[in-house]
């Protein structure tokens, strides 16, 4: 094989890993995400979905953004109606991530069996026992590439005393325990500034030094 060959392969390899959709995804493979249920419709005419794309976008005003796949059941839902329910679960809660995320075939009302909702007055529907529930209407959307950005206004909240959230992670549900996982954390010390300080509640403060 020639040189110039041989230094295209190379330059097409460099290409792929630059910008590739599978490296990309590798990359958010390593990328923590909360676990939450996005909810949508009113009625009967619902549906949800499982999604790792939550995120705050402002305190005050309380908002926040979530990624929607247009291709997914819950994106027309989402568009028409406007308010949502965002449902961050907690640790214990796999299941219904698994029911939302469609692999079993469930479609539409069928996800919400076996859970108890809270139907608000726009028609949202919110978990009872998730770790916090936030009610929202759409902003303003932004349909971009496959997917629509939605800002959500928050409009009510909802948490409960549970203190392990359900994290997403290479490919697995991980449970994060605020107790457990912050003493081990203490173990492998944590840099200063986010070091323990074991109050009788056993949680952990800033320590100097
Ligand atoms: C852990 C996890 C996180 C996900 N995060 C997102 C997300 O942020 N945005 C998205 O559009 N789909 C996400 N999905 C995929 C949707 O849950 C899935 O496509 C959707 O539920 C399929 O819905 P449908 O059968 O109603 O079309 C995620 C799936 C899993 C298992």
């Amino acid at each position: 094989m020639s040189e110039n060959a041989v230094n295209e392969i190379i330059r097409l390899a460099e290409r792929d890993r630059e910008a590739s959709p599978a490296y990309f995804r590798a990359a958010m493979r390593r990328l923590v995400g909360g676990v939450s249920v996005i909810t949508a419709g009113a009625g009967n005419d619902i549906s949800g979905m499982t999604v790792t794309s939550v995120s705050s976008l402002s305190a005050d005003p309380p908002s926040l953004i979530v990624s929607v796949n247009r291709a997914s059941s819950s994106w027309p839902l989402l568009r028409q109606h406007r308010h949502f329910g965002v449902n961050i679960l907690n640790a214990d809660q796999a299941d219904i991530a698994e029911r939302f995320s469609g692999k079993d075939g469930l479609k539409g009302a069928e996800r919400f069996a076996g859970a108890d909702w809270i139907e608000r007055a726009s028609g949202a529907r919110l978990l009872s026992g998730a770790l916090a529930a936030i009610e929202c209407e759409a902003e303003d959307i932004i349909e971009r590439h496959s997917h629509a950005i939605i800002i959500g206004r928050v409009l009510h909240v909802e948490l409960s005393a549970d203190d392990a959230a359900l994290a997403y992670w290479h490919g697995n549900y991980v449970a994060i325990d605020r107790e457990k996982d912050m003493a081990r954390l203490a173990d492998v010390s944590l840099p200063t500034g986010h070091v323990r300080d074991a109050g009788a509640a056993g949680r952990f403060s800033r320590r100097e030094g």
